[in-house]
């Protein structure tokens, strides 16, 4: 069977990881979060202070950037690659909403990109690989074999990420979700460098009303048509 590249963009939280991982589970591909890259570089920035809630030294962050070394490894229990930043599992600490709150702004830095482009890249030079993000099909593997382009209302979205941070134990309010929500989406589609936009051979899905089993028989019945051609 010959392998390919599934991209799969999408405004924040429309559950795209979900949907990645379960399908990588399914065709036996490899999958990658690259939103957890973004969120690594974040989280680094963080800890050195060279961002925080009233300044962002994106010049010595970007100066830093040869201190980053981010891996996947795959848990086997989890059933997932977790991120590790500098040889430390840093999974659990860039889901929380203080790294959401300051990820955007960390992407739109074009150093930063470019050097996240170039290690996905590498992750997808033999194919048999799903990878989720903001421009996958549109800058990362512009000719992927099958782009899809998740959607959800806003509130949907923050619902969902509001239920999904309460589970883990985070304490917090849905108004704040919600704005970190709409806020990325402002960043993150309106940034010069490799915006968010649906690349033109994307195929859309409204996920809003969609189970996760509806979802994944779309995109496997999609991809089955380009895995046997
Ligand atoms: O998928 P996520 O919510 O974990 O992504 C976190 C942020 O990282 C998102 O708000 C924008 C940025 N991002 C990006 O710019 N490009 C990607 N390919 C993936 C994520």
């Amino acid at each position: 069977m010959n392998k390919i590249i599934i991209a799969i963009d999408g405004f924040s939280s429309t559950g795209k990881s979900t949907i990645a991982k379960q399908l990588a589970i399914k065709l036996n591909y490899i999958y990658v979060d690259t939103g957890a890259m973004y969120r690594a570089v974040t989280y680094f920035a963080l800890e050195n202070d060279f961002i925080g809630d009233d300044f962002f030294h994106s010049k010595k962050l970007i100066q830093n950037l040869d201190k980053v070394s981010i891996t996947f490894r795959f848990n086997d229990i989890k059933g997932f690659a977790e991120v590790y930043l500098n040889g430390i599992n840093i999974e659990s600490d860039i889901r929380t909403l203080r790294v959401s709150q300051f990820v955007s702004p960390v992407a739109t830095l074009s150093e930063v990109r470019r050097m996240l482009v170039k290690q996905q890249q590498l992750m997808g030079q033999y194919k048999g690989i799903v990878m989720d993000g903001r421009d996958i099909g549109t800058v990362v593997f512009p000719e992927a074999e099958l782009k899809i382009f998740m959607t959800a209302s806003a509130e949907t979205r923050a619902k969902r990420r509001y239920k999904e941070l309460l589970e883990r134990g985070h304490n917090l309010n849905y108004e704040d979700v919600l704005e970190n929500v709409t806020t990325r989406d402002r960043i993150d589609s309106t940034r010069e460098d490799s915006p968010l936009v649906k690349a033109n051979d994307a195929i859309e899905i409204d996920n809003s009303e969609l189970t996760i089993e509806e979802q994944l028989d779309t995109i496997i019945n999609l991809a089955s048509h380009n895995i046997s051609k």
